[in-house]
C-alpha cells in the first residue's frame, strides 16, 4: 500500500496519526475524497485479478468503455460505522455482495464472488479507517462499482471489466436531516418498467431520475415519488430509496417485482417489524392510498429511516403526523439500536471490521 501523503486537509491527533479536518457536525451527503480505493480488473476469462489499493484519484478509460457509451455498470451503497464501543461495523455487507452478482447477471458482467467483495469492502474501510467519522457523527460510505470498462463499439458486453470500491463521509442523506421529507408524486416520467433494470442497481436507472428531481426540488420537495409506468397509479419507490405507508398499524410496502429495487434497508425493516409482531404486506399500493395513510416513510443505505411529512399527488397535499410512538419511530430506533449495538444482533447481521 503507498505510504500517506500530504494533505492540506489533515491534522495531528497527537499520536502521530493524521486526523481529516472536517466539521463533522456539518458533513452532508458529499464527496470528500479518502486515502485509497480498491480497484480489480477482470477481462475475458471472468476470473478477476488480485485487486489493488491505489491511492484515490482518476482512473483511466478508453473513450470506448462499455460503460460510457453503454452504461454498462452497477454501484452498491453500504456504510461503516464506528461505534461507541470502539468497533467498527458494517451492515449485511453480503445482502450488498449478492444484490450486485443478481445485478451483474441481468446487465452481462462478471461479479467477484460475495466473499471476495465483502473481504474487498473490509479492507477499503480499514484502509480509509482515518476518515469514519466519530461516533454519532456520520458514517464512511462505501461505494463498490462495477464497470464495464474494456472499448466496444458495437452493442455487446464489453471486453474487460473493473470492480472499484471508493468511500466518503457522510452525514444526512438530505438537507432536511432526519426531518420529515416532502414528497412530490411524478406522473409524467417513471423510473423504470417491467423487465426494464428497475430491479437491480443499474447505473441506468439513476440520470433519468435527474430532471423530475430537479424540478420538484426547484418547487421546494424532497424527492420524487415514482408510479408504475402501465397502469399510472401504483406507487413504486422515491428517487433514492423505498417507501412504507401504515395503516391502522398494518405496514405495507410494494413489492420487489422487476421494476422496484430490493433494497437492503427495506428488507431489514420488514423482518424488524414482522419480528415485533406487525402485519406487514408487500403489495400493490395505490396512489390513493397515500392520502389515507396514518404513516408514511422511507429507507435506504443513504436515507436510513427517514419520515414523510407530506406527500404532493396532483393538487393535492396530504400532511403525517409524526407521531413519538408511531411505526416510523419504532422502526427507526430498533433498526439504529441494532446498529449501535445497544440491543442484542440477533440475526448477526453486524460485520465487526477491528
Ligand atoms: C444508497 O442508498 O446507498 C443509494 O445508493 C442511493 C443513492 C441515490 C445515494
Amino acid at each position: 500500500m503507498p505510504s500517506h501523503s500530504f494533505d492540506s486537509r489533515l491534522t495531528c491527533n497527537g499520536n502521530g496519526h493524521m486526523d481529516p479536518e472536517i466539521d463533522w457536525e456539518n458533513v452532508g451527503f458529499g464527496m470528500t475524497p479518502t486515502d485509497y480505493m480498491y480497484v480489480m480488473k477482470c477481462s475475458d476469462d471472468d476470473e478477476f485479478d488480485k485487486g489493488q489499493f491505489l491511492p484515490y484519484g482518476n482512473i483511466e478509460l478508453s473513450p470506448a468503455a462499455g460503460v460510457l457509451n453503454y452504461g454498462q455498470g452497477l454501484f452498491e451503497g453500504m456504510k461503516a460505522m464506528r461505534r461507541e464501543d470502539g468497533k467498527i461495523v458494517l451492515f449485511r455487507p453480503h445482502e450488498n455482495a449478492l444484490r450486485m452478482k443478481i445485478g451483474a447477471e441481468r446487465m452481462c458482467m462478471p461479479s467477484p464472488s460475495a466473499d471476495l467483495f465483502v473481504d474487498a469492502v473490509k479492507k477499503t474501510v480499514l484502509a480509509n479507517k482515518r476518515w469514519i467519522p466519530p461516533t454519532g457523527k456520520g458514517t464512511l460510505y462505501i461505494r463498490p462499482l462495477l464497470l464495464g470498462t474494456g472499448p466496444i463499439l458495437g452493442l455487446s458486453p464489453a471486453p474487460e471489466y473493473t470492480f472499484i470500491i471508493y468511500a466518503s463521509p457522510v452525514g444526512n442523506y438530505f438537507k432536511e436531516g432526519s426531518a420529515p421529507l416532502n414528497l412530490y408524486v411524478e406522473e409524467e416520467f417513471h423510473r423504470a418498467f417491467r423487465g426494464g433494470a428497475g430491479g437491480v442497481k443499474s447505473i441506468t436507472n439513476y440520470a433519468p431520475a435527474l430532471k423530475p428531481l430537479t424540478m420538484a426540488k426547484s418547487r421546494g420537495f424532497s424527492d420524487v415519488l415514482y408510479l408504475d409506468s402501465v397502469h399510472k397509479k401504483y406507487v413504486e419507490e422515491v428517487s433514492s430509496c423505498n417507501i412504507f405507508i401504515v395503516k391502522d398499524n398494518v405496514i405495507s410496502t410494494p413489492p420487489t417485482k422487476g421494476s422496484i429495487l430490493p433494497g437492503i434497508t427495506r428488507k431489514s425493516i420488514i423482518e424488524i417489524a414482522r419480528d415485533q409482531g406487525y402485519q406487514v404486506e408487500e403489495r400493490l399500493i395505490e396512489v390513493e392510498e397515500l392520502l389515507e395513510a396514518d404513516e408514511v416513510f422511507c429507507t435506504g443505505t443513504a436515507v436510513v429511516v427517514n419520515p414523510v411529512g407530506s406527500i404532493t399527488y396532483q393538487d393535492k397535499r396530504v400532511e403525517y403526523q409524526i407521531d413519538e410512538n408511531g411505526v416510523y419511530k419504532k422502526m427507526f430506533s430498533t433498526y439504529m439500536a441494532i446498529q449501535n449495538g445497544h440491543i442484542e444482533d440477533k440475526n448477526e447481521w453486524i460485520v465487526e471490521i477491528n
